[in-house]
């Protein structure tokens, strides 16, 4: 694919705009409380009534009668409705549970019912008078307890016809014979996402139209998984959604609040409004498998890793997809046998799904822990071990190189950076007062994945341009590198670009999600700049072999004319996307990380703290240094969180999650997390697409616990390999 304008030129690379720190301009709405979320959009229609959502109590069963005579009667009740009415719903792409309809309970908090009022609290006190009668049947929640039964599962990283083995070499015998080896098994819990915002919606129909304002990372997917649910054509179908409090996985696909609101609208006929209620969300939504992972290493004295073996299993729902937590072993290293797959067992707990780096968080926090643990068997630096295993091609197949890695250029700037000639590789050797201090690090990579992406840009009579895309920004800074996209590709400031995202009626992007956001909706917003430049060459009558954008005008030979002068007889539109073709196949595409972290150990209660943290990343160009910053700082604020603290409790009796609000599920505040370096290094990647950027909002979490973790064991000289790694565990 040829990503350049006619002349050859790639006006990005002027880097005049994009690449600048430019701050978020939807920042002041943020802060102010202004940006206006979708269970607070009381401006888009009038005579909104409240649903309130009542989740199943047993786990696992049926429904054997729901009455709802004392509800109905309840103050302010509008109406009832109960998943006994519906037939049950085929889930949407990717995705497992049934949100509503039947009487079979396939989880906990699983939808039984909606009750619509006139205002949150009648809604909440009649759902409370919901009866509802059960017939629960026995369950299985334990992935321990299910692991031997597990079954070899295809990696949905790679596709429908990917191999369910790597299998390279003879892993067996190579083992055997490695003269030194780990095998070892370590295991990550479940987690939650633990976004801000709750799940929540408004629907509204028109006829046999249904709008919905809702809070959706892949606006399309929102779109699709309505129609689909709803049984009616995606064209009848818009969803809206501007502003989203957070999302990390969990508002990828649709959701019950989204569903139920167009079901109880339909029913009550008015607008319905319905947020998921917190303690509700963590069972009703998906959440991040907990996994087991077995890793077997096997080296030379010289510590040129021989074998590489890695099993993972995790739990799904029968049906569902494995936590894909081997990728990253299949390309991070070199060895020439191999055994690396996925085992899945099913639980009958909620769904399992994607989670921020699905598949890559997990899995590092095992694979890395492993690779420290191995190089301390070899007497060999944690650094130099990694460096010496490092691969320029795919281990399965050598003819595929990676598009551009600097892993190795990562790991020696950081330690450089960082002071890691300071570690002394001795557990506990360092004090400070009562403090044990130690150092850890770890390598990270995540695929470089490529959506296609459309945009529309509007040049007006005035000189603003107005971009539309359906993309979303859901903390990420879209608004702002899109609009320095368009600033660069149209030779005009920031200002006069005007960006509309998250609306169905615009054209399908590649949405927020596997960290290709940025990446490919910038690049199909430069596809339909290139429209609109042609369309202004053509108007003003000037060569677009040879125009040039810039300052706010078009050049073109001798000429200078202003840019608003090619609007002055009406709007030009350029309406346009990116397709990747089969570029992504020759070569191998990802983001890579070094992570470095020292914490503190008391060494009298055994509370870990965290004093300082370096990420240095190689993720392409940088479209954005303060929200690319952002994105990273927040990913390892998640990963200490992973590494020292997230873990849904289940109840193995009940088969739920237990801990199933922001006070029970514990992660990182301020005060845990303390100053953060992040450095990028500057590697454009001409292949990932025209913006030469890569994925940066999953690479930053790449790594992270597991360099929280060794840093642990530096400080303790105990391995604790059970995630997450609290006190008890290395007293
Ligand atoms: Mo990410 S788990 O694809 O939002």
């Amino acid at each position: 694919m040829d990503f350049t304008t006619p002349s050859g030129q790639n006006p990005i690379d002027r880097l005049k705009i994009v690449g600048r720190p430019v701050t978020r301009i939807d920042g002041p709405l943020k802060v102010t409380g202004t940006a206006p979320y979708a269970y607070e959009r009381h401006d888009v229609i009038p005579n909104q009534a409240y649903g309130y959502v009542v989740g199943a109590t047993i786990a696992k069963g049926r429904i054997v009668r729901i009455d709802t005579g004392a509800a109905k009667a309840a103050s302010g009740v509008i109406g009832v409705i109960t998943t006994l009415e519906y037939k049950p719903a085929a889930p949407p792409q990717r995705q497992t549970a049934n949100l509503f309809g039947g009487a079979e309970v396939a989880h906990y908090h699983q939808a039984v019912a909606l009750v619509v009022a006139k205002t949150f609290e009648e809604a909440r006190a009649a759902a409370h008078l919901v009866k509802v009668d059960y017939q629960a049947a026995p369950g299985k929640y334990d992935l321990a307890g299910e692991a031997s039964g597990a079954k070899p599962s295809a990696d949905p990283n790679e596709g429908q016809d990917a191999e369910i083995f790597d299998r390279v070499g003879d892993f067996d015998a190579a083992f055997a014979a490695a003269p030194v080896k780990l095998d070892e098994t370590y295991t990550t819990p479940c987690e939650t996402h633990a976004m801000m915002e709750p799940h929540a919606s408004i629907a509204a129909w028109n006829g046999d139209k249904l709008t919905v304002w809702t809070s959706s990372q892949m606006i399309n997917w929102a779109k699709a998984g309505l129609a689909k649910t709803l049984g009616i054509p995606a064209e009848n179908v818009r969803v809206q959604s501007p502003f989203i409090g957070g999302g990390f996985g969990g508002k990828l696909y649709l959701r019950a609040d989204a569903l139920l609101a167009a079901l109880g609208a339909k029913a009550v006929g008015q607008p319905v409004k319905v947020t998921l209620q917190r303690p509700l969300i963590i069972n009703n939504g998906t959440h991040r498998s907990a996994t087991i992972q077995r890793i077997r290493l096997g080296a030379a004295p010289d510590g040129r890793l021989t074998t590489i073996g890695h099993v993972s299993v995790s739990g799904n729902l029968p049906g569902g997809m494995p936590e894909p937590a081997v990728g990253q072993t299949k390309l991070l290293y070199a060895a020439p046998n191999r055994e690396i797959y996925l085992k899945l067992a099913a639980l009958d707990l909620g769904e399992a799904n994607d989670m921020r780096a699905p598949g890559e968080a997990p899995g590092l926090m095992a694979l890395e822990m492993a690779m420290d643990e191995m190089a301390e068997k070899l007497g060999i630096d944690p650094v130099e071990f990694r460096i010496l295993n490092d691969t320029q091609t795919d281990p399965r197949d050598p003819q595929r190189r990676f598009s551009e890695r600097h892993l190795v250029e990562c790991l020696r700037t950081g330690a450089d950076r960082f002071g890691w000639s300071r570690r002394n590789g001795t557990p506990g050797a360092i004090r400070d007062g009562k403090w044990i201090v130690g150092m850890g690090m770890a390598a990270g990579l995540r695929l470089n994945l490529l959506m296609p992406s459309a945009a529309r840009i509007r040049l007006d009579r005035d000189g603003r341009l107005t971009v539309e895309t359906d993309m979303t920004d859901i903390g990420t800074g879209a608004y702002t590198i899109l609009a320095q996209t368009a600033a660069e590709m149209m030779g005009v400031p920031v200002e006069a670009v005007t960006v509309i995202l998250g609306d169905s009626a615009s054209p399908v992007s590649a949405g927020s999600g596997g960290q290709w956001g940025a990446n490919t909706s910038t690049s199909g917003l430069y596809a339909a700049c290139l429209k609109l430049r042609g369309a202004v060459s053509a108007r003003l009558g000037l060569n677009a072999e040879d125009a040039e954008f810039a300052d706010g005008k078009v050049r073109s030979g001798n000429r200078s004319i202003p840019l608003a002068e090619a609007a002055k007889d009406g709007p030009l539109t350029g309406e346009d996307g990116i397709r990747f073709g089969d570029l992504d196949k020759r070569y191998v595409q990802a983001s890579f990380a070094a992570q470095f972290a020292e914490v503190g150990v008391d060494s009298f209660t055994g509370e870990v703290r965290v004093r300082r943290m370096l990420a240095v990343v190689d993720a392409g160009r940088v479209l954005n240094p303060v929200t690319a910053r952002s994105q990273v700082i927040g990913a390892m604020t998640m990963g200490v969180g992973a590494a020292l603290m997230e873990a849904l409790a289940i109840d193995m009796r009940h088969g739920c999650f237990v801990n199933h609000d922001l006070g029970g599920y514990e992660v990182p505040v301020h005060a845990d997390i303390p100053h953060q370096d992040v450095i990028f290094l500057d590697h454009p990647d001409a292949i990932s697409s025209p913006m030469k950027a890569k994925g940066i909002g999953e690479i930053g979490l790449c790594g992270v616990a597991a360099a929280v973790a060794n840093a642990v064991y530096n400080a303790t000289g105990v391995r604790v390999r059970d995630y997450p790694i609290t006190l008890e565990k290395h007293l």
